[in-house]
């Protein structure tokens, strides 16, 4: 108890102290945990005062993939000059900051161990706090800082690495509804879309493989060309599985070269249809699983607005989210995404995870700086797995949405 109480006062005195010379709290978020090098600095209205992010795309496209070692070699070559650019962008000195969140989990080690000695650094030299942040949670949040979305809701978080469905009581408060069992999304139209070689084409030489995917499917003919299966349909969770749809979509590509003998530099000639169809059913997927989630937690909003928060690199996708919302309209709820800019990695959303996590309870701050780590992995929220394998809600299917904007040859195959 003593402990806490010295804590928060010296927090409290810190904070009156810094507060005369930054009109609000400045926190910095710093994000490494995979190939981006972000460092953004928020006020606790959520106004993003400075904001660089440093990709390592072009880098690892070349490669086929990410090199650990590679990918903490770039990060701790930028990061020095990406948190200065923050701080001129900003126009605050280091010494004006009130707290530094910092990813510490789950991500690449080597990546995450950069961003951690940054912010340590830091953290000694000008006596500031520390705020570790959890990728996830910060996903997960990130839509609040620009909508005012109440607590709880349902968040559906895609990315390149996860894909989870968790409900969200407050800024710390998850319960975990269902997980991947094998692959994320992200990573599913990232190996797909290389071996499809959708980087032959100019326009995507540098782009990740679900915005290649999504922009290939736009001109489709014929999005039923080609039959992709629908995981886990037997199964009455809110699990994910996306290692069918990538499997079975190497044998299609394969079969597709045998027939129209594509050489070893080209591409399948019906690949648009082939994007438009993937896209269809992992979209598809993403919708049944959360429809169970939706029916599983509905009693659980009580009187509150329902709202559904989709975030992580994947919410990029129109299809995929109008799908989503198309969906939760049904049940009365409301979608929720984060703007475009902030779906992906990036460093403003650590900063408005620590903000969160703040104002939800002080003691978050650690000066034990030597006591901070990192995790390559980390669980998110209290485990319902089991909850909900066992209420096994049996779900009429909501059809896929008509929504504005697909073209004419797409809606055929919803
Ligand atoms: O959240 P994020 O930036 O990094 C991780 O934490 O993984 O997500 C990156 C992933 C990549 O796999 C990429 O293919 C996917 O997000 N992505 C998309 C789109 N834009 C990025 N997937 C589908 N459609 C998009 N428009
Ligand atoms: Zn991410």
């Amino acid at each position: 108890m003593f402990i806490l109480t010295t804590k928060v006062t010296r927090f409290i005195k810190y904070v009156a102290s810094n507060t005369a010379k930054a009109r609000h709290l400045s926190v910095l978020g710093i994000e490494t945990s995979c190939d981006d090098t972000g460092i953004a600095l928020l006020n606790q209205n959520g106004e993003v005062l400075g904001n660089v992010l440093n990709s390592q795309q072009k880098f690892h496209t070349r490669y086929g993939g990410i090199i650990p070692p590679r990918a903490q070699d770039l990060h701790r070559a930028k990061i020095a000059e990406v948190f200065e650019r923050c701080m001129q962008e900003a126009q605050l000195t280091p010494n004006m900051l009130d707290a530094i969140g910092v990813t510490t989990r789950p991500g690449l080690p080597l990546s995450l161990l950069v961003g951690a000695r940054f912010a340590k650094h830091i953290a000694r030299k000008y006596n500031k706090p520390l705020v570790p942040v959890h990728h996830m949670e910060a996903h997960a949040l990130q839509a609040r800082m620009e909508q005012n979305i109440p607590f709880p809701f349902l968040c559906l978080l895609i990315s390149g690495g996860h894909s989870q469905l968790v409900f969200v009581r407050s800024a710390t408060q998850f319960l975990l509804l269902g997980e991947t069992l094998d692959d994320a999304p992200g990573e599913a139209f990232d190996k797909i879309a290389r071996r499809l070689r959708l980087f032959l084409i100019p326009k995507y030489r540098y782009w990740n493989g679900g915005q290649a995917v999504e922009d290939a499917a736009k001109d489709a003919k014929n999005p039923a060309r080609f039959e992709f299966p629908l995981p886990l349909a037997r199964e009455r969770n809110c699990n994910f599985s996306f290692a069918g749809i990538k499997n079975n979509s190497f044998r299609n590509i394969r079969a597709a070269e045998r027939q129209e003998g594509t050489p070893p530099d080209g591409i399948i000639y019906h690949y648009h249809d082939f994007c438009a169809g993937l896209l269809a059913a992992v979209s598809r997927h993403l919708m049944n699983r959360t429809q169970r989630a939706l029916e599983f937690t509905l009693p659980w909003f009580g009187d509150s607005p329902r709202s559904l928060v989709v975030s992580g690199g994947v919410a990029n996708n129109d299809y995929i989210f109008n799908d989503l919302a198309h969906l939760a309209a049904h049940y009365d709820c409301r979608a929720y995404r984060p703007s475009k800019k902030y779906c992906s990695d990036n460093g403003v959303m650590i900063a408005w995870n620590a903000i969160e996590q703040i104002k939800e309870n002080a003691n978050c701050m650690r000066w034990d700086y030597d006591a901070v780590g990192v995790q390559g992995k980390a669980t998110l929220g209290v485990n319902m797995l089991d909850a909900v394998t066992q209420a096994g809600i049996k779900c009429k299917w909501v059809q896929a949405s008509k929504w504005r904007g697909v073209p004419a040859t797409l809606k055929v195959a919803l």
